[in-house]
């Protein structure tokens, strides 16, 4: 059991938000991309995505494209999208089934779903050609409770070690057999770290999120990870809420074997640097952010469930979906005026309250990536 940390014993005095460049400039969102979206593990979404051998998904991560794929052997792998003859992008569609083989369209060159050139077109009387000297460039794939993670650096820290602090964490909640019941896609004006240093806080729930207010008061809880890359706590359902929903009832039966106190609470964790999971007694939540540009994020946001509630008419899984949908509505909304405000020629760091350790904590992170100076 994680020793609880009280929110107010964290220090941040003095910390302040970022400088505006964070927020507007080219070159900072260049940095990014190459130091963090290109250095650490990424969420792509649930394994799930791609049920069958042959079914592959194209990520798009910056200017990017990769693609995830099941193999003949069930075994998940990962390509840039790039092939080897002139480099041409491979597949334009978003997701397919590959009957056995990826063909460029350009001039049929053929690979294997491991990857391997089995197929180049007059390519017999060239000399020293060898087509083992050419597969796609693969891309490392890891899983950790269901969902599966991508990493484009040349030499990434290996999963299970940059994962440590989540591995075993959350196993009472089931994930691996948590089904998607349905993904919402959201294209906001917003950076990207707006939107996770707003995920990191409540201050900003009594004046922005009335209803969520209702069900769990915004100084409730306690924060259980407060250090390094991936941050959270939990907090308190009122009496006589049940979870995050509409209604205030559950709308699913409980996700996994879980403890009293956690049919109660609500868990948020922030995993950087782009995935957010939201831990509910009857349903969890995920999203996947993907930067755009300094002033434009596409986010995926889905729902699981445990499979029992889809046939159990006493639930209604769209109570949560709804309360959550409404309530990321507001908080992209808010993030847009953010936006907005900061790329004001009056905009100055402002203080972070005692309330905003973690969206402190998310901006040291961000700058120790980046190498830039991390203020004490
Ligand atoms: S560019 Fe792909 S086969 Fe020529
Ligand atoms: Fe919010």
């Amino acid at each position: 059991m994680a020793t609880f940390l009280k929110t107010t014993d964290i220090s941040i005095d003095g910390a302040r938000t970022l400088p505006g460049e964070y927020y507007t400039s080219p070159e900072v969102y260049a940095q990014e991309m190459e130091r963090i979206f290109t250095q650490r593990w990424l969420c792509v979404g649930r394994e799930d995505r791609i049920p069958s051998q042959g079914d592959w998904f194209a990520q798009e991560i910056g200017k990017e494209s990769i693609i995830v794929l099941r193999d003949r052997d069930d075994v998940y792998r990962a390509y840039y999208n790039v092939c080897r003859h002139r480099g041409t992008r491979i597949c334009e569609e978003h997701s397919g089934r590959f009957a056995g083989t990826i063909q460029c369209p350009y001039h049929a060159w053929t690979y294997g779903l491991d990857g391997r050139l089995i197929g180049a077109p007059s390519t017999r009387e060239l000399e020293h050609f060898d087509k083992s000297d050419w597969p796609l460039h693969a891309v490392p794939v890891a899983t950790w409770e269901g969902f599966l993670f991508i990493n484009l650096a040349d030499e990434p820290e290996p999963f299970d070690q940059a994962w440590a602090p989540l591995v075993g964490r959350f196993s009472r909640f089931n994930l691996p057999n948590l089904t998607v019941v349905r993904t919402i896609e959201y294209d906001v004006k917003s950076n990207w770290k707006l939107l996770f240093q707003n995920y990191s806080e409540c201050y900003h729930c009594g004046p922005v999120h009335p209803a969520l207010a209702r069900l769990t008061p915004p100084t409730s809880g306690e924060n259980d990870l407060t250090e390094g890359p991936f941050t959270g706590g939990y907090m308190v359902l009122n009496r006589g809420a049940e979870s995050m929903t509409l209604s205030g009832q559950s709308c699913g039966v409980p996700v996994g074997d879980l403890a009293d106190e956690d049919m109660n609470r609500v868990y948020y964790y922030a995993v950087f640097p782009n995935m957010l999971l939201s831990l509910h007694p009857d349903y969890v939540m995920f999203h996947t952010l993907w930067p755009q540009g300094t002033d434009r994020t596409l986010i995926s946001c889905s729902w699981l469930f445990h499979p029992a509630t889809l046939h159990d008419p006493d639930f209604d899984p769209d109570d949560g979906v709804q309360f959550w949908d409404m309530t990321n509505k507001q908080d992209w909304h808010i993030c847009e005026q953010s936006q907005l405000g900061i790329a004001s020629r009056a905009y100055t760091p402002g203080p972070y309250s005692k309330r905003e350790s973690l969206s402190a904590q998310f901006d040291r992170e961000v700058l120790r990536s980046l190498g830039h100076r991390v203020p004490k």
